[in-house]
């Protein structure tokens, strides 16, 4: 594992980017495992700065994204899809045929999952993988539980998540209560993994995946057994460690 700390969420930004481009500078046609959530869009502002002066070029890529809520459909404001387009693919020059997210509307999860972890092997897996950390220490859509899912399934979301995504729905009895996430088997397929964390709320859970015994109670803590896994933090998420 690999430990860089920053000063700030745009320094945060920059340094994980940085990584990013050289994956796809070095790779051209790389398989990009991307995040929603707020960590992440300081990234893509940064990456969509770099294509703009034709720093960096995504013509070539493609992204497989970790996530979605059931039952949003890929236009829902609030669906991980639409999130995608907005702040990273259309001004980042991807087109829709390079993007691939969970189909909130499937009519069979199981298929759904199923076509899912096809859809990444055939894609020949995922060069960099990038990754938000949970307050409860998730990763994609990985909950705490007794033991560490596999593939891409259907989830139920945690009260403290679904506390934790209240904040983009105009009610509580609007946040979906399920989701498809990869599962942790395909993130650790990665052949790199690249996980930001920044703000004081997320000091204690830093520690505790990153420092303390891996275990499903804290999926994230995973991590710390991969061979390319390098945490990007910023002063407050980094403060306990
Ligand atoms: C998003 C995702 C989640 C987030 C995590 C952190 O696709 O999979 O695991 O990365 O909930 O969210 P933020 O970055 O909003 O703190």
């Amino acid at each position: 594992m690999k430990i860089i700390k920053t000063r700030d969420y745009d320094h945060m930004s920059r340094q994980a980017a940085n990584i990013l481009s050289a994956q796809v500078i070095l790779k051209p046609d790389s398989v990009l495992g991307l995040a929603t959530g707020s960590s992440p869009i300081g990234i893509y502002q940064q990456l969509i700065r770099w294509k703009e002066k034709g720093d960096i070029d995504f013509s070539q890529v493609q992204t497989v994204n970790l996530d979605e809520y059931v039952g949003l459909s890929p236009d829902h404001p609030q669906s991980y899809a639409y999130f995608m387009r907005k702040n990273f693919f259309e001004e980042a020059g991807i087109r829709p045929e390079q993007t691939h997210i969970p189909s909130g509307l499937a009519k069979s999860g199981e298929e759904e999952c199923h076509r899912y972890d096809e859809l990444i092997h055939r894609l020949g897996g995922i060069d960099l993988q990038l990754l938000g950390l949970g307050l409860n220490g998730h990763i994609g859509f990985n909950e705490p539980e007794e033991a560490f899912e596999k593939g891409t399934h259907k989830v139920a979301l945690t009260d403290s998540t679904i506390q934790a995504n209240q904040r983009f729905f105009k009610s509580m009895d609007e946040v979906p209560r399920f989701a498809y996430t990869m599962g942790i088997c395909d993130i650790m397929q990665a052949r790199r993994i690249v996980l930001v964390a920044s703000g004081s709320n997320k000091a204690e859970i830093v520690r505790k995946a990153f420092f303390g015994p891996v275990t499903p109670k804290v999926p994230a803590s995973i991590l710390q057994l991969h061979t390319d896994f390098t945490l990007v933090v910023d002063e407050e998420a980094g403060s306990l460690i």
